[in-house]
């Protein structure tokens, strides 16, 4: 009896040694595996309450915005929600050549918000390397250095994480994925950031747009393996591995410049993808039943919790792109056509989301079974059970 009871105390000493979460050094902004983008170029979008209303009821915790706007920094005070805020391309100048500047606005943006705003993130600057911009690709860095440095100074690392997102722009040769590289011209500005940023903990962020890629070369594309439809599929003869679809393909060849760049440690993440529903004459698969059929798919792809060929222990994640329609961003007409909700607040279509206010097509038909993870909700009673049955033994 003596022996039963010291075996499970040793058991009840193991289980707490595996399953006491030790103290990240690091903040880590992205805690889910599914986002959104709270874009907000437009002037007839619900207020940040409303959006905050929209949010809980889709169950959507990790959020992205552009900006740090304190009238949504207010509105998502004290609702648990998890934000990334931006600091936009026109600041990077600025904060890059005066640390005080940066001070500044960490203490404005930041650190007056916390803790009811959960600011877990801060993105400086968004797609600037490869972009058209040259004085921008040389002072993101700095940027990024004195938006950190401020934060240790404030003891706010361990709770904000600094990224910055990056465009597909970045990379050569991304097909096959094993191929891909960093650009000749961009590589001597990436390797010190990605330098920092593996110093820092932080990881890589990408947007990625299968819709892009589709779009821009429509002959060579099966677009069944854009959208996350039943395919053949490519197969990497380098690595030996198989993509049954297009944005797991995106991901992996994300790694393969980050390995050859040498950080094989670094993990990828998601910060922008979607699908737009309406577009222009040459953007043909800008289409309703393609943005739902993108959106819904990758919505059950996220929720398996599951890495990719290449990486399969990085579970992928990804900042949906995005919440809203918006009415004033210029360019093609599919940048106005993003959202997952109209600006009325009614669903674009249904991927199993509710809107605030409900229309004719607003009723959801999907089964959220399809969707949702159920590995958690299938092993939390057996953990508990085991608890249980410990602590009766041992104590
Ligand atoms: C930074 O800005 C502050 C306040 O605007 C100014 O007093 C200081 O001289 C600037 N420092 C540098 C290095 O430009």
């Amino acid at each position: 009896m003596n022996k039963i009871l010291r075996f499970f105390l040793r058991l009840h000493l193991l289980f707490f040694v595996f399953f006491t979460p030790i103290d990240p050094k690091t903040a880590q902004a992205f805690t889910g595996t599914y986002g959104i983008n709270y874009g907000r170029i437009a002037d007839n979008i619900p207020s940040p309450d409303e959006v905050v209303t929209l949010l809980r009821a889709a169950k959507i915790k990790n959020i992205r915005i552009y900006d740090a706007d304190h009238s949504v920094l207010e509105a998502f005070s004290g609702t648990g929600l998890e934000l990334v805020i931006g600091l936009p391309n026109g600041f990077l100048k600025e904060m890059s050549s005066n640390e005080s500047h940066a001070m500044n606005w960490v203490k404005e943006n930041v650190q007056s918000f916390l803790p009811r705003t959960k600011i877990c993130g801060i993105a400086v600057g968004n797609e600037v390397l490869g972009g058209g911009d040259y004085e921008l690709w040389g002072a993101l860095l700095g940027a990024a250095k004195n938006i950190y440095n401020s934060l240790k100074k404030l003891h706010l690392t361990d709770v904000v994480q600094i990224t910055t997102a990056h465009s597909q722009a970045v990379f050569a040769n991304s097909y096959p994925p094993s191929s891909c590289i960093f650009k000749d011209n961009i590589v001597q500005f990436m390797k010190p950031l990605l330098e920092f940023f593996s110093q820092i903990g932080s990881p890589f962020c990408l947007n990625a747009y299968p819709f892009l890629a589709y779009t821009s070369d429509p002959e060579n594309i099966d677009i069944n393996y854009a959208l996350f439809q039943s395919t053949q599929g490519i197969y990497d003869s380098k690595t030996n591995l198989h993509y049954d679809n297009m944005l797991d393909a995106q991901i992996d060849a994300a790694y393969a410049a980050l390995e050859d760049a040498g950080y094989k440690k670094m993990e990828v993440i998601i910060t922008e993808t979607g699908w737009a529903s309406h577009g222009d004459g040459n953007e043909a698969a800008a289409t309703l039943d393609n943005a739902r059929t993108y959106n819904y798919n990758l919505r059950k792809r996220l929720a398996k919790k599951k890495g990719t060929p290449f990486r399969p222990k990085n579970v992928v994640k990804a900042y949906i792109f995005a919440i809203f329609n918006e009415d004033m961003k210029p360019g093609p007409t599919s940048e106005r056509n993003y959202g997952l909700f109209k600006p009325d607040g009614s669903i674009s279509y249904d991927i199993g989301y509710h809107g605030l206010k409900s229309s004719s097509a607003d009723s959801s038909h999907l089964s959220l079974k399809d969707i949702q993870a159920r590995g958690w909700a299938r092993s939390c009673p057996l953990i508990l059970i085991i608890l249980l049955w410990l602590h009766l033994f041992s104590s």
